[in-house]
């Protein structure tokens, strides 16, 4: 059999369990406390054979940059249950240089304050800990450079995340500025905002020397994608991909942070290659996640909008500023929504990166489209303001014809319609025009809309097998991940409805490398891509194998390449109002309403549909109100480390909230009609809050998080 699956066009699947409630497949063993996350499970039990067990502990660098002079392992090693210390010096050596944040322990030089620099192992975790605490690291530290602000020199980078152009640009945007007849220039900054996915990142990893040649590399992994950890890892270790088998059956949240593989998990299978035949495991504790594991860096949008006396934009101009790390470099591609959301003939977005001596960022919910909608969906509502006109008819009146950016006709494009709909059931029409215009008693109380939009992904690289097992069940193997959302669910639903088949039925194997090939749970792609995987697998096997396969009928195959995807710009949009209270003496914002309608195309499963935008809009509130990195420039640390100072929002901070979208089904985008959900949500809910709060106190912060001592003594 050829490795190369069979590329399949897909037929739109008739829906029977897709698009109905179903209850999570995975529910009860997630309430009971036996689904296992990565550092829970048995390596010994999977590979039959008795496997001693390590626990690790990372050392992490005391300097923001320079050289390491010399480890000291001794005192470590000299404690009872420490077995093993690796650090730069004595480091199996890891090939290639594509991925320097992966180059874990192969040089003395630091690029980060808390970059790994010695592994400990030991036969207790709390032999680790202490252990690690043992170990004598001394540095001859560099001067260095951490601090982000409006004087840092930036760059101009090649790209954006993914692989979009730095910089556009269309018309004279200076010449329609001046001669604007309403004009906004202002800048709209969001902080470092930190992924705290409730499961650390962890893993655990076994390697094992053949006698007769050839190893073999077995690692449970909290990622998103086990491909992706397969495909990285295997090379650098000096592997083929099938030595390597990456395992997440289970993943305790990710929102991006575990989209690529970062440092600890290098670590861990390095710790692993160094100590052969013995399990080794890790969990980067809460405090190492704000260092090693990614996140979002802070942006400083620099807005110009200009418009007639109705409104109608004439420029557009969003140039932005962010932070990258001299390790490796993260373009988050903040001005994307700027360039395809509203009409308007001169239009200019650019991206410049500072490269500081600080932790590598990387994905974080949204990349881009969240900090980029914030700035453009709050200077929006700055130009509402000085048109006099209500934000949402604002909005319509520059609907674009066509997708300002590609230049290609939208497909299903309906944005107004979530407009419409989210004002008439958030009750808009009463709201007062003029902002601070209503008092409860001691809160000033007013609302505000945002709208959010989502391109539609899907990922190649994916394919499917179908495999008749006894009792009419049937086998759907693919590596998918379930983080949390929902995957192990839908996937069941959709393999069920593409072959005519009832759920259980269906008996699902994801998460694991050794299945077909999956892409990343990611970009809102996972479901799109896996899922039209599965579809066009299962339409093969249909068609070859009948209606009553044969016991251990099997086909293999993968989605052709959607030949839409050239003609129409396919995004998802949403409209999201706020309503916000706040507080005449302390500042305190309260948010008792918040509402989202999005359009989404067809949502497989209403329940974890729901989960997905409530909590993107959660974190979108959260990101309104609490959520601020602070790094402190003297020494390169990031001081708010742990949930306690980097607070993020906590039930008694959400009041009401809901979500509804609009039915409909896009079998232009999918086989299911289905576009993707896990990140519209966090897009354009904080900047709701924010324009609620200028509604609300006629005082208009643009900086998040919009925390009291922004507002206090202007009430
Ligand atoms: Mo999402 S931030 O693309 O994993």
């Amino acid at each position: 059999m050829s490795d190369e699956p069979q590329q399949r066009p897909t037929r739109p699947i008739d829906v029977r369990s897709v698009g109905r409630e179903h209850v999570r497949v995975d529910g009860r063993a997630k309430v009971t406390g036996t689904a296992p996350y990565a550092v829970e499970h048995d390596l010994g039990e999977l590979l039959g054979r008795e496997l001693p067990l390590l626990h690790l502990w990372l050392v992490t660098s005391r300097i923001a940059k320079g050289r390491i002079e010399s480890v000291d392992a001794s005192r470590a090693l000299a404690h009872p249950g420490v077995v093993h210390v690796v650090d730069h010096t004595n480091a199996p050596r890891l090939q290639g240089d594509d991925e320097p944040e992966l180059l874990v322990l192969q040089t003395p030089r630091v690029s980060f304050r808390n970059e790994i620099v010695a592994v400990v192992a030991a036969e207790s975790l709390e032999a680790a800990r202490e252990g690690a605490a043992l170990v004598d690291v001394t540095y001859a530290e560099e001067p260095f450079s951490a601090e982000l602000t409006d004087s840092t020199p930036t760059y101009k980078p090649d790209s954006v995340n993914p692989s979009m152009p730095t910089d556009t640009e269309e018309g004279d945007v200076d010449a329609a500025i001046a001669a604007a007849e309403v004009l906004v220039e202002e800048t709209y900054r969001t902080p470092f905002e930190h992924n705290n996915p409730m499961e650390p990142h962890a893993a655990m990893a076994v390697w094992e020397d053949d006698p007769g040649g050839g190893s073999r590399l077995t690692m449970y992994d909290s990622t998103q994608g086990v491909h992706g950890v397969r495909s990285a890892f295997a090379p650098m270790l000096g592997l083929e991909p099938e030595q390597v088998r990456v395992l997440a059956p289970n993943v305790g949240g990710g929102f991006g942070s575990k989209g690529v593989p970062h440092a600890p998990e290098m670590a861990v299978a390095l710790t692993a290659r160094a100590l052969p035949g013995r399990a080794v495991k890790l969990a980067v504790t809460r405090q190492q996640m704000f260092s090693l594991t990614g996140y979002r860096t802070a942006t400083f949008s620099h807005f110009r909008l200009g418009a007639d006396d109705e409104g109608r934009l004439q420029a557009l101009e969003h140039r932005v500023v962010e932070q990258t790390s001299r390790l490796k470099e993260y373009a988050e591609q903040t001005a994307s929504p700027t360039r395809m959301m509203y009409a308007g003939p001169n239009r200019r977005t650019s991206h410049r990166l500072a490269m500081l001596d600080v932790a590598v960022p990387s994905w974080m919910r949204a990349p881009g489209e969240m900090p980029g909608a914030y700035a453009q969906e709050v200077a929006i509502d700055d130009l509402a303001v000085r048109c006099g006109l209500d934000p949402v008819t604002l909005r319509e009146r520059n609907e674009p014809e066509i997708d300002p950016d590609t230049g290609k006709p939208f497909h299903d494009r309906r944005l107004v319609e979530c407009l419409r709909r989210g004002a008439e059931r958030f009750g808009w029409a009463d709201r007062p025009s003029e902002p601070r215009s209503r008092q409860e008693g001691e809160w000033w109380v007013g609302t505000g809309v945002a709208a959010s939009s989502y391109p539609m992904m899907a990922m190649p690289g994916n394919t499917c097998r179908v495999e008749a097992l006894h009792g009419g069940r049937l086998a759907v193997s693919i590596g998918a991940v379930d983080i949390g959302t929902g995957a192990w669910t839908v996937l069941t639903q959709i393999a069920a409805d593409a072959l005519g088949c009832p759920t259980e039925a269906v008996v699902l194997r994801i998460g694991d490398s050794d299945l077909p090939s999956a892409s990343v749970a990611g970009g809102s792609s996972g479901t799109s891509s896996w899922g039209s995987a599965i579809v066009a697998a299962a339409q093969a096997f249909r068609e070859e194998h009948g209606e009553a396969p044969e016991v251990g009928a099997v086909t293999t195959a993968a989605a052709e390449e959607n030949p839409e995807k050239e003609r129409y710009a396919m995004h998802s949009f949403g409209a999201v109002f706020a309503e916000a209270r706040v507080h005449r003496w302390t500042g305190e914002v309260r948010v008792p309403r918040l509402l989202g309608v999005y359009s989404v195309g067809r949502v497989v499963n209403p329940t974890t549909a729901r989960s997905q935008l409530l909590g993107g809009l959660t974190m979108g509130l959260s990101a309104a109100l609490f959520e601020e990195g602070w790094r402190d420039p003297r020494f390169g640390h990031t001081v708010t480390q742990d949930l306690a100072t980097y607070h993020v929002a906590a039930h008694a901070d959400v009041q009401r909230l809901e979500a509804e979208w609009l039915d409909e089904a896009d079998t232009v985008a999918t086989p299911m009609g289905s576009r993707g959900i896990g990140e519209i949500g966090i897009v354009g809910s904080p900047a709701a809050v924010v324009n609620a709060v200028f509604h609300a106190t006629g005082v208009r912060v643009r900086d998040l998080p919009v925390t009291p001592d922004k507002l206090v003594g202007q009430l």
